[in-house]
């Protein structure tokens, strides 16, 4: 797979998720546009679409023919990226980690204000469970697999649960296995749920495959965060489109803090190698998560 198919397909699946995002997105009565304009601005303001894109190579890798699938694959793209969304509008209130700004804009709740922020977030989260209920598509079982998914991966299990953990760590020094755990919760059970709800949505995934997934999704996962540290470290506030240095100024146990900027980078590289092994069962139409796995651990924002 060469380098220039890889990036094609990303600025397929990024049009595709856009197109859908769009065309589900609901309009507002005069009353509530601030709030749909807030949700708006959240969702098309530059994201790298990571997510939607694994759900996008996930299901090709388990036999989808191709990228511009089916609704049912689509709604799932727009679910995850909602919900990633919405984590983000959250993640940069004062409360959590007081930053102001995402993706070279104006965070949410500057752009608006806190309250419209805290809503458009709320929104955005329940917009995603609503967008997969509806995906006529899919059968009825499919949809409520896919909901319990998004919703474990989401709440007090995983996404939340690791947000809660990394705001009770500031000032801490967390043990490898505890920063860890809040890694692959904060950010690794969303990525997780990208792979799975990728290949559960085409309905013809194996048992056997979606383990091989999760194997790698797991990894990839950590690796994520892992590279999200060492950025906030070595790169730079307008490279980022977020204010570089936010963990340390905010005393946040990272990857780097802990183990070094360079054993960081190897633990992201080791990373990156584990997830290609669990993938060695798949042929070239794995090929695509191959690439995503390298462009993770290798991406400069
Ligand atoms: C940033 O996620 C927050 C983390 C979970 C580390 P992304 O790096 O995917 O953010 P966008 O969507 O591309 O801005
Ligand atoms: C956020 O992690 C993870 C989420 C669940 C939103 P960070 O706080 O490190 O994300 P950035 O660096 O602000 O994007
Ligand atoms: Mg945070
Ligand atoms: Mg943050
Ligand atoms: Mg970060």
């Amino acid at each position: 797979m060469s380098s220039v198919e890889f990036t094609h397909f990303m600025q397929q699946c990024r049009q595709s998720v856009d197109q859908a995002l769009n065309t589900l997105l609901p309009t507002a009565p005069k009353a509530g546009q601030t709030l749909i304009d807030a949700m708006s601005y959240s969702l098309f303001n530059g994201g790298k679409r990571v997510r939607p894109i694994l759900a996008y190579a996930s299901a090709l890798a388990v036999g989808e023919s191709s990228a511009q699938a089916g609704d049912g694959l689509h709604a799932v793209a727009s679910a995850l990226e909602a919900v990633h969304a919405y984590s983000l509008v959250h993640d940069d209130l004062p409360a959590m980690d007081d930053d102001d700004l995402r993706r070279g804009k104006a965070t949410c709740h500057i752009a608006y204000d806190e309250a419209t922020a805290i809503l458009a977030g709320d929104a955005l989260q329940t917009f995603a469970f609503d967008v997969i209920s509806q995906a006529e598509s899919l059968n009825a079982e499919t949809r409520l697999q896919l909901v319990s998914t998004l919703a474990k991966a989401s709440g007090a299990e995983g996404m939340v649960l690791g947000q809660s953990i990394d705001l009770n760590a500031v000032d801490q020094t967390l043990s490898l296995p505890e920063l860890e755990m809040m890694h692959a919760h904060k950010t690794g059970a969303l990525i997780r749920a990208s792979v799975q709800m990728g290949a559960i949505a085409t309905e013809q995934a194996s048992p056997e495959q979606l383990k091989a997934l999760d194997t790698y999704a797991s990894a990839i996962g950590l690796a994520f965060q892992v590279q999200d540290d060492i950025l906030d470290v070595v790169a730079d506030t307008a490279t980022l489109g977020k204010p570089q240095g936010s963990d340390q100024n905010s005393n946040k146990p990272t990857y780097v803090s802990l183990l070094g900027l360079e054993a960081a980078q190897e633990k992201a590289d080791n990373l990156h190698q584990k997830a290609l092994e669990a993938l060695s069962t798949f042929d070239a139409r794995a090929d695509h998560l191959r690439s995503l796995s390298a462009y993770i651990v290798q991406r400069g924002h």
